[in-house]
């Protein structure tokens, strides 16, 4: 009996000294623990005057769901997500604000190029909050 408890006692000991491995090596191997992923990072309300936008400066090329059609690729599936995870949402920004639309980059606000990709993260399913995407964002897509 006592043989048992100890040995239930050392299953536990082991367990726990296994998730305090795990969490620090999390905290350790990534410098940047503070940053959040794309999740809540834009309002339903920012996605919806984005995808007017959408709409009217980009699906011609992209299409009215985002699927793409040759040669602009798909901004919502899982081949742009396994491109754009682990970048940063700004980084996706100054991307699209300096190449698009295509043949004419910069062509919309500064607003305007966050509010369509708020669109765009609810297009791949990342979910909506309560503070809308802008300069001051920092998070990663992921
Ligand atoms: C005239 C067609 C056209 C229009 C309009 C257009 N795009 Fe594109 N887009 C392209 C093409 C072609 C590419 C691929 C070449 C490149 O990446 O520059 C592309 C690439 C992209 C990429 C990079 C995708 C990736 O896989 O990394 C993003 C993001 C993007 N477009 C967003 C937009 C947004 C947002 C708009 C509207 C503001 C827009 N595009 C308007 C044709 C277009």
């Amino acid at each position: 009996m006592s043989l048992l408890r100890k040995c239930s006692l050392s299953i536990v000991l082991f367990v726990g000294g296994w998730a305090a491995d795990i969490h620090q090596s999390v905290a350790s191997d990534d410098p940047d623990a503070a940053k959040t992923t794309a999740v809540r990072l834009y309002t339903s309300e920012q996605a919806k005057r984005g995808a007017r936008l959408y709409t009217a400066a980009c699906a011609i090329c992209h299409r009215e769901d985002m699927a793409g059609r040759e040669p602009a690729p798909e901004l919502a599936g899982e081949t742009f997500m396994s491109k754009w995870s682990g970048h940063s949402v700004k980084e996706l920004v100054d991307r699209t604000r300096t190449t698009m639309p295509f043949g004419k980059p910069a062509s919309l606000t500064e607003q305007e190029y966050w509010d369509i990709v708020a669109a765009v993260l609810e297009a791949n399913d990342l979910a909506a909050g309560a503070t809308e995407l802008g300069g001051e964002t920092r998070g990663e897509i992921r």
